[in-house]
């Protein structure tokens, strides 16, 4: 569905009632990356899937900062009158979660972080961001999905999930330029997140795919390291889309972490 917030129209999918779970997706993607976590309906969670700003449904928003997108994240659980959730992403996704958690640390219930790491690029990986929008520009978005949807997903994927890579492949293609360019701002200019890392309090999720070339497993290890009581899962056979490379063990352990959460033992 689309709805209308104070910074504009919000695409958004919602599945299920309960504890709200909002879940952030990775470049250049949409809200159809959830598209398993929403189909599964985990017990008593209302998983909420939003296009970032400029993706999919959602329109683009003047500030191209990742703190502003955590404060356009703010606005949109006012507009959907969630307090405080639990809240994924995947790769920009959880660079977003991190932004968020320092903006607004007390609308973060738990956190869960997929395919993602805290550092900041450096020169060489913001010259690539440049050199990105200007091949978006010149050749449009299709040339970048071309580009990406090798290290998009694992070598396990790439050799046996054709429909995995189809799916992924189109669903970058249809992004616009504005939003890749816009993105692709946010992406360069993040913050390094490392500091962030200790200062996380709410139960932590991370989740990696053993293949992920993008965001190895050595970045979500040293994130498990530094955020105090975190949760390390490594799903075998799958890349940087551990979500839909392997929907069943993400989604998995997804619920389990949700409900140890939710439901701590002995409560
Ligand atoms: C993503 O999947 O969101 C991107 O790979 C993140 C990045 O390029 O840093």
């Amino acid at each position: 569905m689309i709805i209308r917030t104070p910074a504009g129209l919000v695409g958004l999918d919602t599945a299920g009632a309960g504890v709200p779970l909002v879940l952030l997706h990775g470049f250049p993607h949409d809200r159809t990356l959830w598209a398993p976590q929403l189909a599964a309906a985990i017990p008593d969670v209302r998983t909420v899937a939003p296009d970032l700003p400029g993706f999919g449904e959602s329109a683009p928003i003047a500030a191209a900062s990742v703190d502003a997108w955590a404060d356009w994240l703010a606005g949109l659980l006012d507009a959907v009158e969630l307090d405080r959730v639990i809240l994924g992403g995947l790769s920009m996704g959880g660079y977003l979660c991190f932004a968020f958690w320092r903006r607004h640390p007390d609308r973060v219930r738990a956190l869960v972080l997929a395919d993602t790491k805290a550092g900041a690029d450096d020169a060489e990986g913001k010259a690539k961001r440049v050199a990105m929008q200007q091949v978006a520009a010149s050749e449009g978005v299709g040339s970048i999905a071309e580009k990406m949807i090798t290290g998009m997903v694992g070598k396990t994927t790439r050799e046996t999930r054709p429909d995995v890579v189809a799916t992924l492949a189109a669903m970058m293609r249809r992004q616009g330029v504005r939003a890749v360019h816009d993105a692709l701002d946010v992406l360069k200019e993040r913050p390094d997140s490392t500091p962030t890392l200790a200062t996380i309090t709410v139960p932590t999720l991370i989740l990696v795919g053993e293949e992920d070339a993008l965001t190895p497993v050595a970045e979500s290890r040293a994130m498990a390291a530094a955020i105090p009581g975190s949760r390390l899962e490594v799903i075998p056979q799958a890349g940087h889309a551990s979500n839909l490379e392997d929907a069943a063990t993400f989604t998995r352990l997804l619920s389990e972490f949700v409900e140890a959460t939710i439901r701590p033992s002995g409560s």
